[in-house]
């Protein structure tokens, strides 16, 4: 006799920087089907990132539809959704017409730098950071809502008087698929706004007091797991529910089973992620990372000590639509692989500034090196090296941070399946890179997250039982050949920040 939840399934819906996914998950967490659409990036002016929400959602929509029909499945086998996001991003909408009020300011945008820079001259950093355990950097959704509120005609009297919304994506896609019933986000995604206080696990009314942006703009704070709100939307069934929410980089940390203090993981997606689970301790710290909310589950918060690099799978994007020297992303690993190394080449993808641990607005992408022998393999494989440099520097912090080293790290996301990449992070990182069966652990995280809820999975040993390793890159040179590539980085991102 199979287990009910053995025929039914979780939906995850994965909503991130340039596309739209949804993941039917089985009881075994095994990928049933999938579908994906990727959306408009809009770049109106240099550093700046917009996003349609119409076409986010639009796009969401058609994925988890497409999904289940994939599936072979229609809703009623759905025992749960579990909803995950590219997190910051700031959509502020009308609470009557449902209307965003203006384009989704997407995380990477950089136009609030100089409301940064005046909170930061009027000395307001350490106050932002000890409560909201993040930096004064433009990446954070609380002055993206302070712009919209400032450029919008008449955007700040309507807030006050409790006619606008603020969302990340997560609540804009909760409010969507609820019918504007429900207007809430989870502890995660609410610790990546400037205005969370996150050992208090609540908003905080002196921030919000110093960006100006009045609490009846801000969605009420669930759990990440057991978030329990009902769909309601046309061609849906009454019935299922959204029980996991986090965001994207949180629900992988879930996804890779790194519940343990001391456990930390890499996702390589548009940006790349470094996440170390802290357990119930807030870590802060001294070498530019960010303090996080890992997961909040039976109104319990874990910490998690994060390292943001903003360009990571995006170089790869900019080599096929900037360069044009790859025609799809996966070409990446046979072009860089045609060279032995970069040629003294290095790519320093400040794109749109540098985030941990520089934390350089006005940093901007340079390629160094170039000599009449340069080819465009030993650009790609500098723009590769570059990912992992990235990574190496933040776990790097993240050790001095937590003073312990890294045993291995676990490795997810869309590049993770580029083994020169892995091999390239191992041998700079100095210990094993691991990969797992699955590495879409940002889906299977919320999956996780929203079947923990509802019992399809029992408990988090069931889950942990789960997650396999695929493969792992042991490193290759030596420690004093690391360095001496280190130091040569360190020397291109000198230059980078000008
Ligand atoms: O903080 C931004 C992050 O959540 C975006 O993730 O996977 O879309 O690069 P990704």
């Amino acid at each position: 006799q199979p287990h009910p939840s053995e025929s039914k399934v979780i939906l995850a819906l994965d909503q991130g920087t340039t596309s739209s996914r949804a993941m039917v998950f089985n009881a075994s967490g095994e990928i049933v089907a999938v579908s994906q659409e990727e959306f408009t990036q809009l770049y109106p002016q240099p550093g700046w990132v917009e996003h349609d929400p119409e076409e986010i959602w639009a796009t969401q929509n058609a994925v988890m539809g497409r999904a289940l029909l994939r599936a072979g499945l229609d809703w009623s086998k759905v025992a749960a959704i579990g909803v995950t996001n590219q997190r910051e991003t700031t959509v502020v909408w009308d609470r009557e017409t449902g209307q965003p009020i203006y384009p989704a300011i997407v995380w990477q945008d950089r136009r609030t730098a100089d409301i940064c820079q005046r909170l930061q001259d009027e000395g307001l950093e350490e106050l932002f950071r000890s409560r909201s355990g993040l930096l004064l950097d433009p990446y954070l959704s609380g002055t993206k809502i302070r712009w919209i509120l400032d450029q919008v005609t008449g955007a700040q009297q309507r807030a006050e008087a409790g006619e606008l919304a603020f969302g990340t994506i997560d609540s804009w896609l909760i409010w969507k698929l609820t019918a504007g019933r429900v207007h809430a986000t989870d502890a995660t995604n609410a610790s990546r706004t400037l205005l969370f206080d996150i050992h208090k696990g609540d908003w905080d009314d002196e921030l919000l007091g110093l960006l100006g942006i009045p609490r009846a703009v801000l969605p009420e704070v669930r759990d990440s797991s057991g978030f329990a709100a009902p769909i309601s939307c046309p061609g849906i069934p009454s019935g299922a529910v959204i029980a996991g929410v986090a965001g994207d980089q949180q629900a992988a940390l879930f996804g890779q089973i790194c519940n343990r203090p001391g456990l930390a993981k890499a996702t390589y997606g548009t940006g790349g992620f470094v996440l170390l689970n802290t357990g119930s301790t807030a870590v802060p710290s001294a070498n530019g990372l960010l303090t996080t909310i890992a997961w909040r589950r039976d109104g319990k918060d874990q910490y998690a000590l994060e390292g943001s690099v903003f360009i990571a799978g995006a170089v790869v994007q900019w080599l096929r639509d900037g360069l044009g020297i790859i025609r799809k992303s996966a070409e990446i690993e046979e072009l860089a692989s045609s060279v032995p190394d970069s040629g003294g080449v290095h790519l320093v993808p400040a794109f749109v500034g540098l985030g941990a641990p520089w934390w350089d607005a006005q940093a901007r992408g340079i390629i160094t090196g170039l000599t009449r022998g340069t080819s465009s393999a030993h650009i790609a494989r500098a723009a590769l090296e570059a990912i992992a440099l990235q990574i190496c520097d933040v776990a790097q912090a993240m050790e001095a941070d937590a003073g312990m080293q890294l045993e291995e790290l676990r490795v997810d996301g869309g590049a993770a399946a580029n083994d020169l990449l892995l091999q390239t992070q191992a041998d700079l990182l100095g210990v094993p890179v691991v990969r797992p069966q699955t590495y879409e652990t940002t889906a299977l995280g919320a999956a996780y997250l929203a079947g923990l809820a509802v019992g399809f999975w029992r408990d988090e040993e069931q889950i942990a039982a789960q997650w396999q390793m695929e493969r792992r890159f042991d490193p290759a040179i030596t420690r004093g050949q690391a360095q001496q590539r280190i130091d040569d980085w360190h020397r291109a991102v000198a230059r980078a920040r000008g």
